[in-house]
């Protein structure tokens, strides 16, 4: 691991130790293994159970976009914390709008493989987002199967470049309908649930660092994710009276398949230019054209170092958070105004 990396998951590692109010340092010394837990956060090995105390044991956790990427990375972090898993994906294309490859069967069953492999049981169900009865049947679903549901991670989502002014109205229409509508109705299916339980609960929304400034070229989506902290903020208002916090991630540039592609790339380089991007810039260019955004001093992030903010977030020392928005962009989000 380069040094670049190690300090971004080295400052996930401390987000979690003051998130955790000391609670997981507390436990290192008592097990005496103080050394080997610190150098294993330091090195970026693990931030597991061992680490962490597995503040998620008897929880369970509700994942859309489970399939791949930043879902996946927070089904599996999750699981290493105690959570059991219910995971959830269209595993297949969602729009023809949409340049990148789609979700298989196989990458969903590739995340049950993995949280299994973590000691913790998985539950996966294909469901379209946008399909509000098959979300219902899921929550009636994952609460037969699991016995409840804690935790809900809306996470799935799409994305796909138009200028405003070249815009047919599916541009518009499937990225809002996906990703805001989609976003809202897993919170409509799965809140009900845990307000029956009685036991609070925990709700992540992934927004993104495009929901806090515009993209040139993106307007469906950013809109989208700017959305999603609107509806993010008005859920916390309703839902803080049955002890359900609702909070946003945003992260920044995260190398997953929705933009290792040529599209976004361009459009990446295309941020730091006045004349047309080259289409098929390489990893190396877009790299470069990045790297001065970040003080962390890295082009893109891996969804493993979005993963721990949603386990804090979930954690019961996170219970007197709510309404808010969490960062997570190497240092991007030091350029905007809050
Ligand atoms: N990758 C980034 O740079 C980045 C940055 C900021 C925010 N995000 C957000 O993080 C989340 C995950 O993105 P990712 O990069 O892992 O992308 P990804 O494409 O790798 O994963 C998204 C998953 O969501 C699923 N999905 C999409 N629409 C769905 C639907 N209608 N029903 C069910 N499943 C559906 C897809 O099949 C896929 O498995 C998204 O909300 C995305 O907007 C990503």
């Amino acid at each position: 691991m380069d040094s670049g990396r190690r300090k971004i998951v080295a400052a996930a590692g401390a987000i979690a130790a003051v998130g955790l109010g000391g609670m997981a340092m507390a436990q290192e010394t008592k097990g005496g293994n103080a050394g080997a837990n610190e150098q294993a956060r330091i090195d970026g090995q693990t931030w597991d159970g061992e680490v962490w105390n597995a503040p998620l044991k008897g929880k369970v956790a509700v994942i859309t976009g489970a399939a791949r990427g930043i879902g996946r990375s927070i089904a599996v972090a999750m699981a290493a914390n105690g959570a059991d898993i219910v995971g959830i994906d269209i595993n297949a294309s969602v729009s023809p709008i949409v340049q990148y490859i789609a979700a298989t069967p196989s990458d969903l069953e590739e995340t049950g493989k993995l949280v299994k492999q973590r000691g913790r049981r998985f539950l996966g169900i294909t469901a379209d987002i946008r399909d509000r009865a098959a979300l219902k049947a899921a929550a009636t679903q994952a609460t037969q199967t699991m016995g409840h549901v804690d935790i809900v991670v809306a996470d799935a989502a799409i994305q796909a470049f138009k200028p405003l002014l070249e815009m047919e109205d599916h541009d518009w229409d499937d990225v809002i309908a996906n990703n805001l509508t989609g976003s809202c109705n897993t919170l409509r299916a799965f809140a009900p649930a845990m307000v029956q339980q009685g036991k609070g609960g925990r709700i992540i929304f992934i927004s993104s660092m495009q929901g806090r400034y515009g993209t040139k070229n993106g307007s469906a989506y950013s809109a989208s994710k700017w959305g999603i902290i609107g509806l993010m903020k008005s859920a916390a208002l309703e839902l803080g009276k049955y002890k359900i916090t609702v909070n946003t991630i945003e992260p920044g540039l995260i190398d997953t398949a929705m933009t290792h592609n040529d599209k976004r790339w361009s459009e990446a380089v295309g941020e730091t230019m006045t004349t047309p991007p080259p289409e098929h810039p390489t990893e190396e260019e877009t790299a470069k054209a990045k790297l001065p955004r970040t003080p962390l001093g890295v082009p893109w992030l891996q969804p493993e170092e979005v993963a721990p903010v949603a386990v804090f977030l979930a954690t019961d020392a996170a219970k007197m958070v709510t309404g808010a928005c969490y960062d997570v962009n190497g240092g991007d989000s030091a350029h905007d105004l809050g």
